[in-house]
């Protein structure tokens, strides 16, 4: 009999500091650097972000994002026997923030690594545990994105400092006769590593490079646009479905305009569309995880409904995985 994977449970933390538009602009305002809750909210949707405190990390997050899911799932982490953690802000070079999470949980044993795909890590990390969950390699997977972006932050720059926040989000994944994850779509051009990076790095006890994060917005814009309606209309076909039939897309939240621009080239009502970016900001490789985890605390995804997950960022990376709760 065919093994597919199911997802069983979901989680999501944001740490406590929430920051308005406008407390972010008086900040920036301090430095002389000017921004609005009108720019902000015009060009981009968000109207607030939540950040770490200095001394909590990715695994932090990630925990307190496990904890729920594996409680909705009805299992204990020792059950686990693979995690896998989305992230580019990990607590260490190494090891893994998978590593340290399954040792905060208090497990042992079971597989555990990251994931490094930016903001579509999230999905990059749902299909690499539902392959090994399909191929017998994993029973029961804990699939996490979680990011503390503010490190990464240049606040001398106002094109970026505003768009991002951190958070969690945190799926169980069980192995399962019927599916579950129907299909999944995973590209990467690393010829536009440019437009969206963090080009420092680590030698010798120093960091060389500029280590904050540097985007092209337009770049990256454009290409958003294309590549997640390219990527959402191979994974339904892949799965013998339409566009039509989706109950929920569950984009990467990274603006507004990008999220409206995906559902109308999808001929899908906004009504139809997972939208947290106004309250989260982007949180990268977590954002997708906490908007469906948001959703279904809100009651508004139900089991059975058909969901269209897809992520974009750097890389360039981009993706989609579609299934039924
Ligand atoms: O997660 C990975 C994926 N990331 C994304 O998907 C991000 C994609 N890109 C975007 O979301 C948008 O390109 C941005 C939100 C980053 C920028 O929006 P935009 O409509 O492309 O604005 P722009 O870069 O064309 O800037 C327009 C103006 C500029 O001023 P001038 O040159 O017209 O005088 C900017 O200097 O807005 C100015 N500006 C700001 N003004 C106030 C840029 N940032 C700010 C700001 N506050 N924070």
């Amino acid at each position: 009999m065919r093994r597919y994977s199911r997802v069983t449970g979901t989680g999501s933390y944001l740490p406590p500091r929430r920051l308005t538009n406008d407390d972010l602009a008086r900040q920036l305002a301090e430095k002389g650097i000017e921004t609005s809750d009108e720019w902000i909210v015009e060009r981009t949707g968000i109207k607030a972000r939540h950040f770490a405190a200095p001394e909590v990390c990715s695994s932090d997050l990630a925990l307190q994002a496990a904890r729920p899911a594996l409680a909705a799932a009805g299992l204990d982490a020792s059950q686990i026997d693979l995690i896998v953690v989305a992230t580019s802000t990990p607590d260490m070079v190494f090891p893994s923030t998978a590593c340290l999470l399954q040792h905060k949980l208090g497990a042992e044993g079971g597989a555990a690594f990251d994931v490094q795909a930016v903001c579509s890590g999230f999905v990059y990390a749902l299909s690499v545990a539902d392959a090994m969950i399909q191929t017998g390699a994993a029973n029961k997977a804990l699939v996490v994105g979680a990011e503390v972006f503010s490190r990464i932050l240049d606040f001398n720059d106002r094109t970026t400092c505003v768009l991002f926040g951190d958070g969690a989000g945190a799926v169980v994944l069980e192995a399962s006769e019927t599916p579950g994850i129907l299909a999944s779509d995973l590209h990467a051009d690393g010829k536009h590593a440019g437009i969206l990076c963090v080009p420092g790095h680590v030698s010798g006890g120093k960091v060389l490079g500029d280590p904050l994060l540097k985007m092209d917005g337009q770049a990256v814009f454009k290409l958003a646009v294309g590549v997640l309606e390219t990527s959402a209309r191979a994974v339904l076909a892949k799965a013998d479905k339409t566009a039509a039939e989706i109950d929920w897309l569950i984009p990467h939240q990274a603006n507004i305009r990008i999220l409206q621009s995906t559902a109308k080239r999808l001929k899908l009502g906004m009504d139809k569309v997972m939208v947290t970016v106004d309250q989260h900001g982007n949180t990268s490789a977590a954002s997708i995880p906490l908007a469906l985890d948001a959703g279904i605390r809100a009651g508004s995804i139900v089991p059975g409904q058909l969901l269209l997950l897809e992520g974009v960022g750097g890389g360039f990376t981009w993706g989609s995985v579609l299934l039924n709760l």
